[in-house]
């Protein structure tokens, strides 16, 4: 009896949480496909927890042809019953095809694990890497944004291909691409190569240490007519390499993970484990002799801890400690987030973005 009206209770709480989630979804749909529309954005952010009890991350991704969700559930703070997350993330999943009148077989919805504490998923699987592949099946498409072409797949990672919270940074990046040697550090499947390839880059070198994903981002590359250099290698050795084969760019593109530690990175310089709390100064430090000067290094942030610290941009030493070896003048670095937070953005989190100057 007590177990029937819990079930009951909990039921009835998931209907209503459903359906403000439709409102919710409908209201961001109206305003925000007429901006994606105007602006060339075939992916965007339509939902990042807006309503505090449905902790859902939800993007939306659109070509002339399909229309499909992404999204995943933050870990909750208590532990639900796997059962009842299931219902719920499935009465929450219709509630989102509804909204946004769409194929409820295009809606993809999985659980984003903190990435220090990994679960298994409640199909029994364990992934170790938030990277890893998720399912067999695969949902691919290709979308738009900015008149580019980018391949995503929606079905078998977290991640689906494209970042939407970095759209206009791409943009920047294409705009000072013209004549310019870039470097995409942790490039991923190579959206900042292509646009700064589009925007007329001189050369394109881009680094990851996965295959996986310098095969798509050479796909996504020809989709776009364009030709990036692509080294599978790990960043931290590969800036050795370049330091001391006296490589230089015009432009840097660093967006690490929050952390990482492959089998990849086994024996580099930073013992294997790469943790951006602890080591993004020794990046930093790493990238900055590579730039020419009058050169620009974009830095990017996700991580919550680390934009909970900060970077003190008056005396982190990063750019002191150059400045005082190396450079003997200051370095402008100015935080760029405002400048790159695009519509879908406007009260959501992004990551953090710096320009460092030389
Ligand atoms: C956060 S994503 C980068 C996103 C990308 N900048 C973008 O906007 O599309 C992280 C990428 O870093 C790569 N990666 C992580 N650690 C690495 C390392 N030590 N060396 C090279 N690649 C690494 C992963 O394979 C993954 O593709």
């Amino acid at each position: 009896m007590t177990e029937n009206k819990t079930a009951t209770e909990a039921s009835l709480r998931t209907g209503a949480q459903a359906e403000l989630l439709f409102n919710r979804l409908r209201k961001r749909q109206k305003h925000l496909r007429k901006w994606a529309a105007r602006t060339g954005a075939g992916a965007y952010r339509l939902y990042d927890r807006d309503i505090p009890e449905i902790p859902l991350v939800l993007d939306f991704y659109g070509n002339d042809k399909a229309q499909a969700v992404s999204g995943a559930l933050y870990k909750r703070p208590y532990e639900k019953d796997p059962v009842e997350e299931e219902l719920w993330l499935r009465a929450m999943a219709a509630a989102a095809a509804e909204a946004l009148n769409i194929d409820g077989q295009n809606v993809f919805l999985k659980l984003r694990r903190r990435q220090y504490h990994r679960k298994p998923l409640s199909s029994g699987k364990n992934f170790d890497t938030q990277y890893q592949k998720e399912s067999n099946g695969a949902f691919e498409m290709v979308i738009k944004e900015n008149g580019l072409s980018f391949i995503v797949n929606l079905s078998d990672y977290i991640d689906t291909g494209i970042f939407p919270d970095l759209r206009l940074l791409r943009k920047m990046i294409m705009t000072e691409a013209p004549g310019k040697a870039v470097l995409n550090l942790f490039c991923y499947t190579g959206s900042f190569s292509v646009y700064a390839a589009k925007g007329g880059a001189r050369r394109t070198d881009s680094v990851d240490m996965s295959s996986t994903y310098l095969e798509w981002a050479a796909r996504n590359a020809a989709l776009n007519g364009v030709e990036i250099s692509a080294e599978r290698a790990d960043v931290f050795r590969f800036l050795e390499r370049a330091a001391s084969s006296g490589r230089r760019w015009d432009l840097i593109i660093a967006d690490p993970p929050a952390f990482s530690n492959s089998k990849k990175m086994a024996g580099n310089p930073l013992g294997g484990v790469f943790d951006i709390n602890r080591d993004y100064q020794f990046l930093l430090s790493k990238c900055l002799p590579l730039l020419k000067a009058g050169g620009k290094l974009f830095f990017c942030v996700n991580a919550r801890s680390f934009q909970a610290r900060g970077f003190n941009l008056n005396n982190d030493d990063p750019c002191n400690n150059f400045k005082d070896e190396s450079a003997g003048k200051n370095l402008s670095v100015r935080d760029i987030t405002g400048q790159v937070r695009d519509e879908d953005f406007r009260d959501k989190r992004m990551p953090v973005c710096y320009l460092i100057t030389k």
